[in-house]
C-alpha cells in the first residue's frame, strides 16, 4: 500500500506543510500576506480550464452530442454535459471561490462567460491522437487566445456583452487549471503499445504540455493550478479490460498501470518544477489527485464509501461495466426506446459513476481533501494558490 497510495516524491509531505507553514510566517510581509500570518486570499474573479471528461462541463456534448441520462440526474436533474450524476471537481472549486458553474467554450446555447471559460472537452489528449477528442491540448489553446482577442473586442462593444464575457484584467487576475493526460496513456494502451513504448512516449508528452503552460503564461497567466493523473490501474474501464492480462495490487488494481500513471506524474512534477525556474512570474500548484482518488478507492469504506469497483451506472458483467453498454445505453423493446444501462440506488455512497467518472460525492470528497493545500506542492491553499511561494512573499 505505501507504494501506491502516495507517490515517492510526496512521501513527507504533510510534514512539508507544517514546514511550509512556518516559513510562510518567517517571510511573509504585508501586503502579501495577512496579519494572522496566512497568505492572503487572491480573489481570483475567474477560472480557464484546460483537460479532458475529468473537467469537461459540456464540451464534448456541444458538438458530439450530449451526455445522456442519467448523467446529471443528482444535482442537475438534466444532463448537463458532465459523464457524472451531478459536479465534478472543478465545479466545487468554483463554488470555493464563489464562481458560477464554468460555461464551456464551445457550448453555444445558455453560456456565460463572464468569470471563465471551460476549454476541457471528454477525450482530449495533451498529444493529439487519432481515435480521441480531436480538440487535444493544441486546440484548446486556439481556442483560448481566439477567445482571449474575440472577447475583449465584442466587450468593448457594450450591451449585453459586458455580462457575458470577461473583463480584461479576468485573464491575468485568473487561476488557470490543467487536468489533462488520462487519455495519452490509455491511448497508447489502445494501440497495443508495450509500457516501455508508452514510458518512452512521455517525454514528448511533456514537452507539449510544457508547451501549452508557456503559451498560457505568454497570454499573461500566472496562476496555474494543475492537477496529475489518476490511479489508472483502479478505474473499472481499465480493470474491466485488463484484469486477465495484468497482476494486481492488495486492492485489486492493476499494479502496472498504477505504476504508469505513477511514472507520468513523476515527469509532470519534473516538468513542474523547470517551469518554475523557466517562469519567473508564474505561481504553479502541482496537485496531487491520484493520492486522494487512489485513497478513497481503496479505503471506500473508512470513508463512508461502498463498492469501489462496481460502477453505479452501467450495465452487467463482474463490475457493473460493459465498454459496450455504457451509463445510458437504451435498447428497443416492441418498438419503445429503453435506458438498460441505469443508475444505482444511491449515488451519494457511490465512487465510482459509469466505470470512467466519479461520482459526484466522490468529487466533493476529493475537493474536500485538496482545498487546503495537503495535496499540493507547494502546499498552499486553493485560494491563495496566486502567491509564488519564497518570492512574492519576500518583497
Ligand atoms: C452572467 O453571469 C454573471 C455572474 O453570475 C451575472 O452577473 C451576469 O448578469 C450574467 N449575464 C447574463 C447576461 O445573464
Ligand atoms: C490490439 O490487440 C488486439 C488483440 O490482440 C487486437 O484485436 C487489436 O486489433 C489491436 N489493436 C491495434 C491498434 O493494433
Ligand atoms: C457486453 O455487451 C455486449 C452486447 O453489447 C454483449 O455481447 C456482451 O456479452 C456483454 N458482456 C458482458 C460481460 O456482459
Amino acid at each position: 500500500m505505501e507504494a501506491n497510495s502516495r507517490e515517492p516524491v510526496f512521501s513527507g509531505l504533510r510534514m512539508a506543510v507544517v514546514a511550509a507553514a512556518a516559513l510562510t510566517l518567517l517571510l511573509c510581509q504585508f501586503p502579501a500576506c495577512s496579519a494572522a500570518g496566512a497568505a492572503a486570499a487572491c480573489d481570483f474573479p475567474s477560472i480557464f480550464n484546460f483537460g479532458d471528461s475529468n473537467s469537461d462541463t459540456g464540451g464534448l456534448s456541444a458538438a458530439f452530442g450530449q451526455a445522456p441520462p442519467p448523467n446529471g440526474e443528482t444535482y442537475f436533474h438534466r444532463p448537463s454535459g458532465r459523464y457524472c450524476d451531478g459536479r465534478l471537481l472543478i465545479d466545487f472549486i468554483a463554488e470555493d471561490l464563489r464562481l458560477p458553474h464554468l460555461s464551456a467554450y464551445l457550448d453555444s446555447v445558455g453560456s456565460n462567460f463572464s468569470h471563465g471559460a471551460n476549454f476541457a472537452t471528454a477525450g482530449s489528449t495533451i498529444r493529439p491522437q487519432s481515435g480521441y477528442s480531436p480538440i487535444a491540448l493544441n486546440v484548446q489553446l486556439v481556442e483560448f487566445s481566439d477567445f482571449l482577442a474575440r472577447s475583449q473586442y465584442f466587450r468593448s462593444q457594450g450591451g449585453v456583452f459586458t455580462r457575458l464575457l470577461p473583463r480584461e484584467e479576468y485573464f491575468s487576475r485568473a487561476l488557470y487549471m490543467f487536468d489533462i493526460g488520462q487519455n495519452d496513456l490509455t491511448a497508447g494502451l489502445k494501440q497495443n503499445m508495450t509500457i516501455g513504448q508508452i514510458k518512452a512516449s512521455i517525454p514528448d508528452v511533456m514537452a507539449q504540455f510544457s508547451d501549452a503552460i508557456k503559451k498560457v503564461y505568454a497570454e499573461g497567466g500566472r496562476s496555474l493550478w494543475i492537477h496529475n493523473t489518476g490511479p489508472l490501474g483502479c478505474l473499472i474501464y481499465m480493470m474491466d479490460r485488463f484484469h486477465l492480462e495484468a497482476p494486481e495490487d492488495e486492492h485489486g488494481c492493476l499494479r502496472t498501470l498504477n505504476e504508469l500513471a505513477q511514472y507520468f506524474n513523476a515527469r509532470l512534477k519534473e516538468a513542474v518544477d523547470s517551469l518554475r525556474t523557466e517562469l519567473p512570474l508564474a505561481a504553479i500548484t502541482y496537485v496531487d489527485v491520484y493520492s486522494v482518488k487512489y485513497n478513497l478507492i481503496t479505503q471506500a469504506r473508512q470513508h463512508g464509501f461502498q463498492q469501489p469497483f462496481k460502477a453505479c451506472c452501467g450495465h452487467g458483467g463482474k463490475y457493473n461495466f460493459n465498454n459496450s453498454r455504457r451509463c445510458g445505453f437504451k435498447v428497443t423493446v416492441e418498438g419503445k426506446e429503453v435506458v438498460i444501462a441505469r443508475s444505482c440506488k444511491d449515488p451519494s455512497v457511490r465512487v465510482s459513476w459509469d466505470g470512467i467518472h466519479f461520482t459526484e460525492a466522490a468529487n466533493r470528497w476529493f475537493f474536500e481533501q485538496i482545498a487546503d493545500g495537503s495535496y499540493s506542492d507547494p502546499p498552499v491553499r486553493l485560494n491563495t494558490a496566486c502567491h509564488r511561494m519564497g518570492h512574492q512573499s519576500m518583497v
